[in-house]
């Protein structure tokens, strides 16, 4: 059993079979596998996508869940340290899901914890069940996961799923695009890991017509307004990029535009309609990739 904390600890091979394996699920997605195991979720931090998908997984496989979503009614909010959280939940669960608003939190836990950790977003740090879903959406659409255009929009400089797709993205010769804002352009460590893997990479400010053409895939992000120390900063940057449909008449046809969600107005609600639209598919996908991450942290044949 295992730990998944951090993108970079997967090598290709692993990350190609944990994508098999998400698609045996979603060909087959009840399962009971983990008949009499408990499931922990542990939000500290707001969730509606990760949370849910990964407790619908946990159902799905057989197994019962328990956790909070929101640490005001845990006994965090009395001081307890979160040490003391997860030894406590490690005496009731077989494994503990958790997102937390610290940066590194995700490590400590699994360093302290006697059961898997699973890692489902440390602050602005990393975020890897999503980066599986990002992979697993980005095989499905495009075919391949190799040499693809990629644009990446909006908040850059915060944004975990964006830090964590670059790293996944190591294996298979992308060339990147970050598009954002100078406030909130890709931070300098990123770019030196793109250098030191090869990974190729350009930055605009504009999301312009050009880029929208040539791409195979435009990942949109919300700028978080939760991260900011300074509110002024955050009215000046938050409306910067909208993706409208009469932007998307003369893509690739394989161009598919993603999204972690929740999005706050970076895109339209008219390109809901547009073939290239695959955000709502890629957070239906996130289940069958918790399910094939939850058996796979738990050594359970999937
Ligand atoms: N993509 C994502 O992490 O969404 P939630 O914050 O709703 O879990």
């Amino acid at each position: 059993m295992h730990s998944l904390v951090t993108i970079a600890d997967l090598e290709k091979e692993k990350i190609l079979s944990l994508l098999a394996s998400a698609a045996r699920f979603e060909a087959q997605p009840n399962r009971k596998t983990l008949d009499g195991r408990v499931v922990a979720t542990l939000f500290f931090e707001p969730s509606t996508r990760t949370r849910l998908s990964f407790e619908t997984a946990a159902n799905r496989l057989g197994a019962r869940v328990i956790g909070f979503s929101d640490a005001a009614t845990s006994s965090s909010s009395k001081g307890e340290s979160l040490k003391d959280t997860i030894m406590m939940v490690s005496n009731y669960a077989d494994i503990i899901v958790m997102r937390h608003h610290l940066e590194g939190a995700a490590r400590y836990a699994s360093e302290v914890s006697p059961v898997p950790i699973i890692n489902a977003g440390d602050g602005a740090n990393q975020h890897p069940s999503q980066t599986m879903l990002d992979l697993y959406s980005i095989q499905k659409t495009q075919g391949t996961l190799d040499d693809l255009d990629i644009c990446l929009v909006g908040d850059l400089k915060y944004g975990r799923t964006v830090h964590s797709l670059i790293m996944a993205m190591r294996h298979f010769h992308p060339h990147f695009h970050f598009v954002a804002p100078t406030e909130l352009a890709m931070p300098a460590e990123h770019k030196l890991y793109c250098r030191e893997h090869g990974i190729d990479y350009d930055e605009h400010t504009e999301l312009s017509q050009q880029l929208i053409d040539n791409s195979d895939i435009i990942y949109m992000t919300r700028v978080q307004r939760e991260r900011f120390t300074d509110l002024m900063e955050y009215e000046r940057v938050k409306n910067v990029y909208v993706l409208r449909a009469e932007q998307l008449r003369h893509t690739r046809d394989n161009l598919r535009i993603l999204h972690p969600l929740p999005r706050v107005g970076e895109i339209a609600y008219d390109v809901d309609d547009c073939p290239q639209a695959y955000y709502f598919q890629q957070a239906k996908n996130g289940l069958f990739v918790r399910q094939a991450l939850i058996c796979d942290c738990l050594d359970v044949e999937s």
